[in-house]
Order: C-alpha cells, then sequence, then structure tokens
C-alpha cells in the first residue's frame, strides 16, 4: 500500500518514511466535485506501482487558508517532493515558493500559481477548451444566439483562461454572452444563478458552463421552469460517470474533456525524486464529445 489518506491535523507531524523510499505530499484544494476525487484516485493508483513511494493528501475542504496551512505542514515535515493543485493563484504563491527554498521540489497541477518558482506544471489548455467550447456552439446555433456564461472561480486560472479562450472563440459572431456569472466551479451555485438568467431572459439558446457541474446545476433550474429544451447546454471536463454520461443521457449537448493529470504527476515525481529532468510544462490533451461522436469516444482537439 503506497498511500495514507490523512485527515488535516494542524501540523507539525512528520511524514512516516520508508527506509529508502520517498514521501509525497498532495494538498488537493477540495474533494467536492467527482473530478478531484478521480485526479486523487488516479495519483494514488500510479504510486501503487512504486512500492518506494507513501503519498499523503490532504483535503483544504476549499479553504484557501486551509491549503496555505497543509503546505507549509508539509515543507515542516520534510516530505521529499510535494504536489498541488491549487484552489487560487496569488495565495498559494508564496507558500509553494517557500518549499522550493526549503529543497523541496513541486509539481503544480490543473490551476497555476503566479511567476513560475515550482518544478513543474502539468494540465490541459484551458484556453484552448475555452476557444474551442466557442467555436463549437457558434457552430451549433449557425453563429447567432444568446448566451449565459457560468464561470468558474474567476481568482483561479482555469476560470480565467475558459472565459478568455470562450471569448475568442465566438468573437465576431452573432453570439451574445447576455448574463456571466462566477458560480466558483460548484453546481449549486450555478443553479442559483441559472434561475436567476431564466427570470430575466424570455429566450435562452445556450449556457456555457466552465465545469460539468456548472452545466448540470443550469439544467436543473433550467428543467424546473420547464425550458430546458429551449437551449444547447455545453460543460468542460469530461468524466465517464458525469459529463459523458450527461451527454449519453442528453442532459447536456458538448463536454470537453480536461484530464486530471494525476498518473502523469507520479512520473514527473518519480524523475524529479530521481534527479532526473522535467519539462517546466507538461500540457495535456482534450477531446470534446457531442452526439455525432459519442459512441466512437469522442474528437480529439487539434
Ligand atoms: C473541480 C474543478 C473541475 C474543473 C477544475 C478546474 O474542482 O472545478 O470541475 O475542471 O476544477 O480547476
Amino acid at each position: 500500500m503506497g498511500c495514507n489518506q490523512e485527515k488535516p491535523t494542524g501540523g507539525g507531524e512528520s511524514a512516516a518514511k520508508k527506509a529508502g523510499g520517498f514521501t509525497i505530499g498532495m494538498s488537493q484544494c477540495n474533494l467536492g466535485e467527482p473530478w478531484r476525487v478521480e485526479m486523487n484516485a488516479r495519483i494514488k493508483a500510479a504510486a501503487e506501482r512504486h512500492p518506494e513511494l507513501t503519498v499523503i493528501f490532504k483535503d483544504a475542504q476549499n479553504d484557501t487558508l486551509k491549503q496555505r496551512a497543509h503546505v507549509e505542514e508539509f515543507v515542516s515535515s520534510h516530505v521529499d517532493l510535494l504536489i498541488i493543485s491549487p484552489k487560487e493563484a496569488q495565495p498559494l504563491t508564496e507558500p509553494v515558493a517557500k518549499a522550493m527554498e526549503a529543497g523541496i521540489p513541486v509539481i503544480v497541477l490543473d490551476r497555476r500559481l503566479t511567476g513560475n518558482k515550482y518544478s513543474c506544471f502539468i494540465g490541459a489548455d484551458n484556453k484552448k477548451i475555452g476557444r474551442a467550447a466557442g467555436e463549437w456552439l457558434k457552430e451549433k446555433l449557425h453563429g447567432k444566439g444568446k448566451v449565459v456564461e457560468l464561470k468558474g472561480l474567476m481568482t483561479s486560472t482555469p476560470g480565467q483562461d475558459r472565459n478568455s479562450g470562450f471569448r475568442e472563440g465566438i468573437a465576431g459572431s452573432g453570439l451574445e454572452v447576455v448574463f456571466d456569472t462566477d458560480m466558483q466551479w460548484l453546481e449549486p451555485h450555478a443553479r442559483q444563478e441559472m434561475e436567476s438568467a431564466l427570470s430575466r431572459f424570455p429566450k435562452i439558446d445556450a449556457v456555457y458552463a466552465h465545469n460539468d457541474p456548472g452545466a448540470h446545476g443550469a439544467w436543473l433550474a433550467a428543467k424546473a421552469a420547464g425550458r430546458e429544451k429551449e437551449m444547447v447546454l455545453v460543460g468542460i471536463d469530461a468524466l465517464p460517470q458525469e459529463g459523458v454520461a450527461y451527454v449519453q443521457q442528453g442532459i447536456l449537448d458538448a463536454t470537453f474533456q480536461y484530464p486530471t493529470g494525476g498518473a502523469e504527476a507520479i512520473d514527473a515525481a518519480l524523475k524529479l525524486l530521481h534527479h532526473e529532468g522535467v519539462p517546466k510544462e507538461i500540457t495535456l490533451g482534450s477531446r470534446v464529445f457531442d452526439q455525432t461522436n459519442i459512441a466512437q469516444g469522442g474528437r480529439e482537439l487539434k
């Protein structure tokens, strides 16, 4: 068994290290969405193939201050390497820089920090995904329509990039974003915001949500109002049991895959621990799943 599941303890505990082995601290910003549960599961499964690795997981429960404290705890317990999927860019930058200064290599997963004080960033290209979602919608709606954009947390980089990419993707078309708001990646917030959009706009042609939980929240609101057939719904993540299943069930019209990078993080960790070079940036691919391609396993984004 290569992994411990550890509850935050408030600090100071020392990482149990196997003789000749390595301890990896994994700081996860929350485990509320299935996508993050999947990320941890991928890390755990990949680490279990290497008996010399012990992974200690901490869940910050969507609290930036708690996540800062977790990083500091990992530094003071001298883990050999840190993996972090940070809630927000700016407030987690300094504690990660301090880990690096203490000689601990750091792999940043999915959401970015500011500056370059980390060993390796792994994630998909959110700007490209956002642009592809914009282009997909433009084609689907023949270049015209009223769009609701339910944004991910805008102090996190995927939210910023999925927004700016999408705006590039629809630029110059007749698609108009009539309502946009920050639903912080959370399904209940998305549902509530969609209720406001529905009461303000008698006709909505499309919803672009920055993740599948957000798109599902929007669908729940539209369905409760008897209006879900009026609009096209697009999300991001494409987990088989979540977004892809929603497309299969006709709840969503499209979802764009956002791989978690969990397995890749363990590959990079092993290289760093053995002082082998890793690229500063590892960019993961993406696929789109819609009615035209879902039976074939989606289509790769070029
Ligand atoms: C989960 C999540 C995913 C999203 C990712 C962005 O917390 O919101 O749904 O793709 O984080 O960082």
